[in-house]
């Protein structure tokens, strides 16, 4: 199978951490988020102790919310004793509120709003990722009122092309991201830093994009950033004593993609950054990472009911099931590939090529195209895997379709971790 944790059980059913999914499916009803959280969990303990192997006490894997924000993630990170990358203040609530030590907290975002500031503040996040002048501006100014120290580093575009798609590119000199280094503007803005009393400046945050499977472009990262901590500490005399390396790191969603080697790309990383320490002259920095997709995507999959059918005479056929882009729209914005199969015939032969639809009122809502799928009938459970990164947390109410239950399995057993949304939560703030 595509992932370790997903197996075909002796009723020819898809089962993932050893639970079956048809049965998750009659249990809990569908479409339904499956979530193996022991994988997640094994997959912060993993981060956290390549990290710590390959770049020192101190370093650590920061978790990032955007791939999957609720509170058993938190509370999953906690036990792990890892920290988190947040970007709203409703990540932060969400965190703050699974009781998650929000000192390992760290918020991003290209557009901290006052609000978000104090409120970021006002729960106690550990460090700021500044994005731009504005932003250090409107914290020191935060900071100053209450009379505190506020731990920052600075978000910079490193010019690097990773080689993914386009709408996850975000490195590259021309990005709302950051600042550039190749303009100058990223030493201005850490001369800013400097002057402010109220920041503590720890250091230098880059992310150049997502889903990236080539090694090199993280290690040329890497390069680029203690190049530039170089010459920080040259113009200013100053030498931070963090660098965040930002997430990236690819998963497998199709048997054609890559296995990525995570170990690999740490330890890459490392043997590139040891020849610049040396190079350059500097001590060693506490190193960060933000994975997302690789902490959770492959932990996750989604259920569905398959209902009707249409096939179009010399066009194509179509197996429409009851959710679709609001629960997933990953297809529609991306043409993400997916892999599917029909979950009670788990080791049938897929001899049919079909469109799996969703049931919302857009010809766009597709789950997949030209999908190759065991033959199935109205009533089997539609499996479509590795859907535990940027699914629920990108689910809409689109056509006020409510968004499904999550469900974690795993050795505490199966237990409801999100509950279904219900029609009056559809309505609840409706006047
Ligand atoms: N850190 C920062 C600052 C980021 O912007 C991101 C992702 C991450 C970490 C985590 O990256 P990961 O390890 O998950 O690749 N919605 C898109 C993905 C957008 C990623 C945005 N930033 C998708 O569904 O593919």
């Amino acid at each position: 199978m595509l992932h370790k944790n997903l197996a075909i059980s002796d009723d020819n059913h898809l089962t993932i951490a050893g639970f079956d999914t048809v049965e998750l499916a009659k249990k809990y009803g569908t479409p339904l988020y499956v979530l193996d959280t022991d994988t997640v969990y094994e997959n912060c303990v993993m981060y956290k102790t390549l990290i710590e192997k390959y770049f020192g006490e101190g370093s650590m894997p920061l978790i990032a919310s955007k791939a999957l924000s609720c509170k058993e993630i938190y509370r999953i990170a906690a036990k792990a004793g890892i920290g988190t990358d947040m970007v709203s203040g409703g990540e932060i609530y969400t965190a703050f509120s699974a009781g998650f030590p929000m000192e390992r907290a760290y918020f991003h975002g290209n557009n901290k709003t006052d609000k978000d500031i104090a409120f970021a503040l006002d729960c106690g996040v550990g460090c700021f990722v500044l994005d731009n002048n504005e932003e250090v501006e409107a914290l020191e100014a935060e900071a100053a009122k209450r009379n505190v120290k506020v731990r920052v580093m600075l978000r910079v575009s490193p010019g690097i092309d990773p080689h993914t798609f386009k709408a996850v590119v975000t490195g590259s000199v021309d990005s709302k991201f950051g600042v550039a280094i190749e303009t100058g503007q990223a030493l201005e803005t850490s001369k800013k830093i400097l002057g402010c009393k109220h920041l503590v400046f720890e250091g230098f945050h880059c992310h150049i994009g997502s889903q990236i499977f080539d090694y090199e472009p993280f290690a040329t990262a890497a390069e680029t950033m203690l190049a530039f901590i170089a010459e920080v500490k040259k113009e200013t005399g100053y030498t931070v004593s963090t660098l965040n390396l930002g997430g990236g790191f690819g998963v497998r969603y199709v048997e054609s993609d890559p296995v990525f080697d995570y170990e690999k790309a740490l330890s890459d990383i490392a043997d590139a950054m040891d020849k610049c320490y040396a190079k350059y002259g500097l001590t060693k920095l506490k190193i960060l990472f933000e994975p997302g997709r690789s902490m959770v995507a492959a932990a996750g999959l989604t259920l569905y009911t398959v209902g009707s059918f249409k096939t179009i005479t010399g066009y194509k056929s179509y197996v429409s099931v009851d959710g679709g882009m609001p629960d997933n729209p990953r297809y529609a914005l991306y043409q993400s590939k997916y892999t599917c199969l029909v979950a009670n015939k788990a080791g049938d032969e897929k001899t049919e090529t079909v469109t799996v639809a969703g049931r919302c009122c857009e010809s766009g809502d597709l789950i997949q195209e030209e999908a190759p799928l065991q033959p199935c009938e109205r009533g089997d459970t539609l499996a479509v895997l590795v859907t535990g990164a940027y699914n629920y947390s990108m689910a809409s109410n689109y056509n006020r379709l409510p968004r499904p239950a999550m469900v974690g399995v795993g050795k505490d057993g199966d237990r409801i971790i999100i509950k279904r949304e219900s029609y009056e939560d559809l309505v609840r703030n409706d006047i």
